[in-house]
């Protein structure tokens, strides 16, 4: 699969709620997961590869050689608390990292590749890559998190690399 970089209208759209979780959906996934491994990447939102649905999968164990894909589909965060500063990056804007802040802990609900629904608490990385990829599926990016003046620095910085770098 093809993940659509910075400038992409898929990735402003806010997505639409998955209406069957069927075998087609699973196909999907896989597809998905195969190109985020690709790509090294934490997480991938389904509006990363154009398709405009509320899915996401995340793996922060491949980290430690321990590959373990999470599928959120449908996800809400119910309750949120405190605050935690990391170095984002995104597969959709190559090369470009910057400093984040997000909530330390959050308490989500979502569906599962079956179709049942799950309740869970995520801290620490876990909750800062939930919190990364729910934002793409309402359209944000993380760079939209940063100060204005960031904000223009990094349009510099894309009009200089980042364009290149997503031709090639
Ligand atoms: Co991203």
């Amino acid at each position: 699969m093809e993940i659509v970089v910075y400038g992409h209208p898929v990735l402003r759209q806010k997505s639409e709620p998955v209406k069957e979780i069927d075998g087609k959906l699973k196909k999907i996934i896989d597809q998905m997961a195969e190109t985020m491994y690709k790509a090294k990447g934490l997480g991938l939102a389904a509006n990363q590869v154009a398709i405009p649905q509320r899915f996401f999968i995340i793996d922060i164990a491949q980290k430690e050689g321990k590959p373990k894909l999470e599928v959120y589909i449908n996800p809400v965060i119910l309750e949120a608390e405190g605050s935690t500063v990391y170095e984002e990056g995104c597969l959709s804007i190559p090369g470009y990292y910057a400093k984040v802040e997000r909530y330390e802990k959050i308490f989500i609900k979502a569906y599962d590749l079956d179709g049942k629904e799950f309740e869970r608490e995520l801290t620490g990385l876990h909750a800062i890559a939930f919190q990364h990829e729910y934002d793409h599926i309402e359209g944000i990016l993380f760079i939209d998190r940063l100060s204005p003046l960031k904000q223009r620095l990094f349009k510099k910085w894309w009009k200089k690399h980042g364009k290149k770098q997503s031709q090639s």
